[in-house]
């Protein structure tokens, strides 16, 4: 006879659980917890999660019911501890949602350490088109991404910042859902996403956490009506779960900044970390602005971006970037080596219009840039340099894309890349880098 578990004397029975989801009622916290709880020992099992996270897509759940969630997994595993004896400084972290090209965090986490926060940095591995800030740091001779809790609590004291992978210890329930959601056409739920990423995030155990969720057809929120929901809901969970949570929403219709793939991206990082100009300074400065607002750090999101950008002119944001790296044995010695350059050139003059994100990620992953599935070896060396952006100008034959890949290969994408890129005769503008700000009021 299968034993039922009760709650406050009420018989706990999973498929009546998937039911009550499934026709949008809410559940209760507890309704929630067992569900998870389950899940991570066994009681639950995978085709039935499959089914609750099917009902949740569908079904949608409230913030209340959020927040469970968010809660649940947190509690499925440990937090970053704070030990007597380690640092004061306030905790702070950025995450995106993820897109192509997507290096701000190499960039923002050591300039922030470099304002007098700690940057406890859990990071992840390439999902589809979107790197990984670990696969990136890991083209990086020596550098390891796996800390045991004492060796992080040292990083951070020594550099203000580490950047390190998830133990198996951190939201397991995420990982395991995540897995199934991968599989089972369920990832694009914003209850499901804000879940999993704050789980992790609160696992950080942060004082403030600022968002960069990406809209456009490089990102996975295609349209700004959805990442507006996204940004409410992400605001609202950390509110209730005690994150404060700033959010931006960015544009993700062509890939950020010039580089695409593992060891360029690090390049770039670096060259912007040492003054170059662009958009990923941008971007990087926006969002660190929005987390020194946040902290009471400045009054005016100018004065921010001032102290922002001394510290990147100043030298002191690569200063703890280096510091992190020989931390996490790691080493810069000048830009990484890349694969074969090969150009992509323009056939006719005109503006730069729309970017095939997807096609351009695709093309990375392909020449073994990204993984196509789990285990995938990574070549750090190939990737893409994107020359223009949307609304700039070229002439016939000027340079639209370098390729970095074994010559051999350079055939079977340059039909595919060059129909990337939409060349056309009337002006276009420019497009506004960021779309939306919305900063904690916790
Ligand atoms: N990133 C995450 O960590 N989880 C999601 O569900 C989506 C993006």
């Amino acid at each position: 006879m299968v034993r039922l578990p009760r709650i406050r004397g009420e018989l706990m029975y999973i498929p009546s659980l998937l039911v009550k989801k499934r026709e949008g009622q809410a559940l209760t916290d507890e309704e929630i917890h067992f569900l998870i709880d389950g899940f991570c020992n066994g009681d639950v099992e995978d085709y039935q999660m499959s089914a609750f996270a099917m009902a949740v897509c569908l079904s949608g759940m409230n913030r209340r019911e959020t927040t469970a969630l968010t809660q649940a997994m947190l509690d499925s595993g440990d937090r970053l501890p704070r030990n007597r004896g380690d640092s004061e400084r306030q905790r702070v972290d950025k995450h995106s949602t993820g897109g192509l090209g997507d290096k701000t965090s190499m960039v923002l986490a050591p300039t922030l350490a470099a304002c007098g926060f700690d940057v406890p940095r859990i990071s992840g591995r390439g999902l589809g088109i979107s790197g990984g800030t670990l696969d990136k740091l890991e083209s990086i001779p020596g550098f390891t991404i796996d800390l045991s809790p004492t060796q992080s609590a040292e990083v951070l004291a020594d550099a203000g910042v580490f950047i390190k992978s998830a133990s198996d210890r951190i939201a397991p329930a995420d990982r395991k859902l995540y897995a199934l959601r991968d599989v089972t056409g369920t990832v694009e739920s914003i209850p499901l996403i804000t879940a999993s990423i704050l789980c992790k995030k609160l696992a950080e155990d942060l004082d403030a956490l600022v968002m960069d969720v990406k809209v456009g057809a490089g990102g996975f929120m295609k349209e700004l009506d959805s990442a507006h929901q996204l940004a409410d809901t992400l605001v609202g969970v950390g509110k209730d779960a005690g994150l404060p949570t700033s959010v931006l929403l960015t544009d993700m219709d062509q890939p950020l900044g010039q580089e695409v793939g593992n060891a360029c991206e690090v390049n770039e990082a670096v060259e912007v970390l040492q003054g170059r100009t662009g958009i990923v300074r941008d971007l990087a400065i926006e969002l660190g602005a929005t987390l020194l607002l946040k902290m009471s750090v400045v009054d005016e999101v100018e004065q921010a971006k001032k102290k922002l950008e001394q510290m990147i002119d100043n030298g002191f944001a690569f200063e703890r970037f280096e510091r992190m790296l020989r931390a996490q044995q790691g080493k810069w010695d000048g830009p990484l080596p890349l694969a074969e350059a090969h150009v992509v050139t323009a056939e006719s003059a005109g503006w730069i219009a729309r970017y095939d994100c997807r096609a351009l990620g695709r093309a990375v992953v392909s020449m073994g840039g990204g993984r196509r599935k789990k285990g995938d070896q990574i070549d750090h060396a190939v990737g893409l340099k994107v020359h223009q952006r949307i609304g700039d100008t070229v002439e016939k034959g000027d340079p639209l894309l370098t390729l970095y890949c074994a010559r051999h290969r350079v055939s079977e994408y340059v039909g595919g890349l060059q129909a990337a890129v939409d060349v056309v005769e009337t002006p276009v503008a420019a497009r506004p880098l960021v779309l939306h700000r919305q900063i904690a009021d916790v």
